[in-house]
């Protein structure tokens, strides 16, 4: 039986079956085979929690972010319990892995909704997010890799994308910085929300404040001198 489901793999996701355990492996396939992508291309990233892959549907790229059975699943239990979304949640490695990766669904998908510069994101299947791909061809760098030519022009819309989030998706990142913001054609596009928090969560507010201070200690590296506890004020100010 395992042979047969084996045979009828297509041969282009055989080539990643070293880096995906069995699980994974069968969920990459159900997620490709609702038309999400025809194949995976290569990958962008062996993150500490996930593994990044180009994937093509047709002429258009996407980006497949696949969650890895970390060794840190307890403290992803610890960030998701106190939020009231995930009340009830097991804590259960294999159901808080695919938890992590349907809350970075809904997290992008609220702040996509509210107009918030993110990768739009498509589809979640188990441990499987399938979102859209920045870039060109290739993926667009990390801030960390690449200053923005004009700074002060990049963190006004850095900060005006957090402020939005803030205030009308009701989100804190919670884990920003200029590894999680990508430098898009001279405009940000803020990455990675599996750690963003509703406003409901109790410490919300430090972690904003922790995101600001960390991209204000970022830019004035950049000369650019902002002080973190004003921008704080800007961003929860009516
Ligand atoms: N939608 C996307 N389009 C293009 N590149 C992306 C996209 N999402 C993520 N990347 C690339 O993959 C990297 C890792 O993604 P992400 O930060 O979501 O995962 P992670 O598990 O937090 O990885 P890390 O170990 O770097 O923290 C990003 O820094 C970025 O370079
Ligand atoms: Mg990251």
């Amino acid at each position: 039986m395992a042979e047969q489901k084996e045979a009828t793999r297509p041969e282009r996701f055989k080539a990643f079956s070293h880096v995906f355990d069995e699980g994974t492996l069968r969920a990459v396939f159900k997620v490709a085979s609702t038309g999400q992508f025809e194949a995976l291309l290569s990958p962008i990233k062996i993150g500490k929690e996930a593994n990044l892959f180009t994937a093509k549907k047709g002429e258009d790229w996407r980006c497949v972010k696949v969650y890895r059975i970390a060794s840190n699943f307890k403290k992803m239990f610890e960030y998701m319990a106190p939020d009231p979304r995930y009340a009830g949640l097991k804590r259960n490695k294999m159901s808080i892995i695919n938890t992590w990766a349907i809350k970075e669904y809904r997290n992008l998908l609220r702040a996509r909704e509210n107009e918030v510069r993110v990768p739009t994101p498509y589809y979640v299947f188990k441990n499987v997010l399938v979102m859209e791909f920045i870039g060109h061809n290739e993926p667009s760098p990390q801030l960390n890799n690449k200053a923005p030519e004009d700074p002060e022009a990049f963190y006004e819309m850095l900060i005006s994308n957090i402020r939005t989030l803030y205030q009308k998706a009701r989100l804190v990142h919670a884990d920003l910085s200029q590894f999680n913001v990508l430098n898009y054609d001279e405009k940000p596009v803020i990455i990675d929300f599996s750690h963003a928090i509703d406003l409901r969560y109790p410490n919300a507010t430090q972690m904003l404040e922790r995101d600001i201070r960390i991209m204000c200690d970022y830019f004035r590296k950049l000369g650019l001198k902002k002080d973190y506890k004003e921008e704080v004020g800007k961003v929860i100010a009516k």
